[in-house]
């Protein structure tokens, strides 16, 4: 047995739950702030829990990385054989039905690199606590399903700190001493420890106010560093917008006299809902025109969204344990895609989150961390933030409501909180509160949440001339996943139409149905396979399945070209018609991957290439919409749709279309081009010159991919005159690869290199580089003075980006991509271990590559296996990669 076996990380189990031994009346904390050392006193009013199994149970308070000063028990100082401290707990024996703790804590915030717990940035105070890093502050029930009151003083050197946040209301502050203030916070809602927040330091504000419908008003303040103030507007009128949203969608108030947000540059995810105080990563409050670009915009209204909307769907109603993750995350994640959909384009933003999900979350689910939307177990709860709780989430809530219609959903959530307001709860509590609301057995679409994988639909159809029918036979199926060789029928939504040869969307009736009933029908697949027969249809139609995107599974279809032509010109859902593209698309890039891995000559088929000539002049079209159909999809995605990868023939097959399809429609592109150049002169942030520029820059890209001096000339003007980043990005990204990219890249980041967002797009952009040097540039960029190996930012933009974007970058057939990543994770798991796992899931897809790579990828897992002290977090990625 070697040191990794005696001491592996160990699983936690969802079957394993038990309530807490104890529960909080309240807890009341004090905060001495200091550069060296921080002191932190907590106060715990406890009971024990009648519906414990254990009468006398131990009370085990998590802590870790604490230096325990003082334990008081109901105000007597406790004799050290009452209590033992180990690395991750405090227990205490003996304790009767109630006590009041006193435990005094010292901690180190300015060497915390982790960013978990109470951490500097740029010399200010800040803390996480999702999931577990309130252990890291004091010793506590660090767990959801504890909630309490919590009142916190904050006491720090008033001219370095003289802003000092918590959560809930400011009740009174003062002088400490002489160059040391307080400020007393009390948050009147019981909240679990993950939602505690406290921020110090020299900030500026941003206020404004919001006035909820039943007449409160409520103070709106945006703390961010004094140069950024004039960056958190557009940041605020999102808030305003998402409170409002809430109010009219869901009926749902604000519920505090103030809500703050706090931006800072060091923080590993995306943003932060802890009670009354949303700290969010500087990326998604920053934005003005000339730095940010469109969609940036649009993802801090989407992520300020999102932690607003947390208020009610993860505040107010907790989760009772972390493998209940997506009953916040993704009811969440749902209504900020409904906010976005409202505020800008609905179809295009479903199009935006198909491509997400089928990008990341599909990878997943086919990859050694593939899980249910609720795992039922865990090494490590940080390496569950994923796609998968997110995004294939949203998408179960989604079906919720595709199944309800709008009325339903709104009933069954209404008596969620209802029946839950105050409580820690579980996917089958929300479940039950859809169903019981509308009398609706949810009991076969929980499969949702306990299977994992991609479902793979597949549709035959049979038109029958004689007796006028339609027959579609559907059937599904799901592929195996870690732990679940087989799957149970889902509850499948199937949302369809039929065209006819007009493209005309055809009234249907199903067979023993009285009446005609719509043009657009959601079928309910529950059996491994179904028939559906659709009466008087009188000619062949053309089918339109899986309309919206109505559950988020693989459709097998077998539409010819010409077919999915049609579907691009006259289906009547904008998704759909994307789809036809889409499908069309990637079929011939299969086509073209194939050909390039047995070295023949490449050709483009002449019916894409007139579809997409008809799309791109059709100019009634929303220009986002065949912006989007001409963006080719990732490399990372046609890699997952092959059997073997071959990631020079991905590449390959790629690059040749986008150039040829560039070659084919030329005069097309540039027309276009003109034609949206000068359209959105001042920077607006509007849906409609979002997708003007968006259009405009997919014809630049095409343009300047046929390395044409006048086009290159092109891109250049555009990235001198742009007065805005959509632009200017956009121009650079196009100049980037060509021997005019140097100049491009140095007037970036010359102009630039105090704006460190600014900077993270420079460096996305070059760890992106097709050319077979990508890696050396990479290693060359980590030296810049722009780069910082302990900003996640910096990491995710360079390093990550290379290692999971750049597919044939990363998975160089001689191993060095490999290597290089091994070492980044080796010195990154000793900084910032979460940090260090997201880049160790680049090596997720190793067992599909062609041998020789997948020997070199299995070689450097091997090394880094063999690595006894790796922290959790990368320890469950490789062994779940090795496994
Ligand atoms: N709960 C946060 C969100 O989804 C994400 C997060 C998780 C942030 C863990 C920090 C740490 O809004
Ligand atoms: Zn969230």
């Amino acid at each position: 047995m070697n040191k990794r076996d005696s001491i592996a990380p160990q699983p936690i189990l969802l079957r394993d739950y038990v309530v807490p031994a104890f529960l909080l009346d309240r807890v009341d904390l004090t905060f001495e702030l200091d550069e060296t050392s921080t002191r932190v006193s907590s106060r715990l009013v406890l009971h024990r829990n009648p519906d414990h199994p254990v009468s006398d149970a131990d009370l085990v308070l998590d802590g870790h990385e604490l230096m325990l000063e003082s334990v008081l028990l109901d105000g007597e100082p406790m004799s050290t054989d009452r209590y033992d401290v180990d690395d991750e707990s405090l227990t205490i024996k003996g304790l009767g039905e109630s006590a009041i703790l006193e435990i005094t804590t010292r901690i180190e915030p300015q060497k915390n690199t982790s960013l978990m717990g109470l951490y500097k940035s740029n010399g200010n105070f800040f803390t996480q606590c999702e999931a577990e890093g309130f252990r890291k502050i004091t010793y506590y029930l660090d767990r959801p399903d504890v909630m309490t009151r919590f009142t916190t003083t904050i006491i720090a050197d008033r001219s370095k700190y003289p802003v000092l946040l918590s959560n809930g209301n400011r009740v009174g502050e003062g002088q400490y001493d002489r160059n040391r203030h307080w400020v007393k916070w009390v948050d009147p809602f019981k909240k679990p420890s993950y939602l505690f927040a406290l921020v110090a330091g020299k900030l500026s504000c941003l206020q404004d106010s919001f006035t909820t419908r039943s007449g409160r008003k409520v103070a709106l303040e945006i703390y961010v560093e004094p140069q950024d103030l004039e960056k958190c507007h557009h940041a605020m009128e999102s808030v305003k917008r998402s409170m409002k949203w809430d109010e009219d969608v869901y009926g749902l108030e604000y519920d505090l006299d103030s809500y703050m947000i706090v931006a800072v540059s060091d923080f590993n995810m995306g943003a932060m809902e802890n009670k009354g105080l949303n700290i969010f990563n500087t990326k998604y409050v920053l934005a003005r025109p000339e730095t940010a670009t469109d969609a940036d915009y649009m993802g801090v209204e989407a992520v300020i969204a999102h932690e607003y909307f947390h208020n009610w769907t993860g505040n107010r109603v907790t989760c009772r344990d972390w493998f209940q993750l997506s009953l916040k995350e993704g009811l969440t994640v749902f209504r900020d895609q409904e906010f976005t959909a409202d505020m800008t384009s609905r179809a295009v933003k479903r199009i935006d989150d198909v491509r997400t999900l089928r990008t990341a979350q599909f990878a997943e689910d086919a990859s050694p961390m593939a899980h249910p939307v609720r795992p039922d177990s865990y090494i490590e709860i940080n390496n569950f933030y994923t796609v998968t709780i997110y995004e294939k989430g949203a998408e179960v809530v989604r079906m919720y409501h595709t199944l309800l219609g709008a009325e339903g959903y709104r009933k069954g959530i209404d008596l969620y909180f209802k029946r839950h307001d105050g409580q820690a709860v579980t996917c089958d509590d929300f479940a039950a509160a859809m169903g019981d609301a509308n009398g609706f057995d949810f009991t076969q679409f929980k499969r949702w949440y306990s299977q994992a994988g991609t479902p793979v639909v597949k549709v035959v159809s049979q038109f029958d001339a004689a007796n006028q029918t339609y027959t579609l036979d559907i059937s599904q199926t799901c592929p195996p996943t870690p732990g679940q060789p087989e799957k149970l029928p889902f509850h499948i939504p199937i949302a369809l139409g039929l065209l006819d040869a007009a493209g005309a969307e055809i009234p249907l009736q199903l067979a023993g149905e009285a009446s005609l009933q719509g043009t657009t029908r959601v079928l309910q697949l529950t059996e491994a396979s179904q028939r559906f027969v659709f009466t008087g249809i009188s000619a062949q139609p053309t089918p339109s399945l899986l309309r919206g995107f109505s559950a988020p599974v693989k459709l097998d279809y077998p539409w010819t070209r010409q077919e999915l032509a049609f579907l691009m010109a006259h289906d009547s859902d904008s998704f759909c018609r994307w789809e036809a593209s889409h499908t069309l698309i990637r079929e011939v890039l299969l086509e073209l991957i194939a050909a390039a891995r047995a070295s023949e000559t490449l050709s483009l088929p002449g019916e894409l290439v007139d579809a997409m000539r008809r799309a791109l002049l059709d100019e009634a079209a929303d220009p986002a919409l065949i912006a989007l159909m001409f963006t080719l999809p990732a490399e990372t995605y046609l890699a997952d749709q092959v059997d073997e990868i071959h990631p020079d023939a991905i590449r390959t097959a790629r690059e040749y279309l986008r150039v040829a399809l560039a070659k084919a429609l030329r005069s097309e592109f540039k027309h276009t081009y003109a034609r949206f150049c000068g359209a959105t002169q001042a920077y607006r942030y509007a849906a409609v010159d979002i997708a003007k520029r968006a259009l405009k820059n997919v014809c630049l890209g095409y343009l300047t991919s046929l390395d044409e001096p006048a086009f290159i000339e092109l891109a250049q003007t555009q990235f001198q005159q742009a007065n805005n980043m959509t632009d200017s990005q956009a121009a650079l990204a196009a100049l980037v690869e060509l021997p005019q990219g140097a100049t491009a890249l140095a007037d970036f980041a010359n102009r630039w290199q105090d704006d460190p967002l600014v900077m993270n797009k420079w460096f996305t952009l070059q760890a992106m580089d097709k050319r077979a040097d990508a890696l050396d540039r990479v290693r060359a960029l980590q030296q810049h003075p722009a780069f910082q190996i302990t900003n996640p930012n910096k990491v995710y933009a360079l390093l990550a980006t290379f290692c999971s974007s750049n597919l044939a970058g990363f998975h160089r057939a001689d191993g060095a991509g490999y290597a290089f990543a091994a070492e980044q994770i080796l010195v990154l798991d000793k900084l910032n271990p979460q940090v260090a796992s997201r880049l160790a899931r680049s090596f997720n897809r190793w067992k599909k590559l062609e041998p020789t790579r997948r020997a070199q990828a299995k070689t450097a897992l091997e090394k880094l296996a063999a690595h006894a002290d790796l922290s959790r977090d990368v320890f469950e990625i490789i062994s779940k990669n090795l496994a």
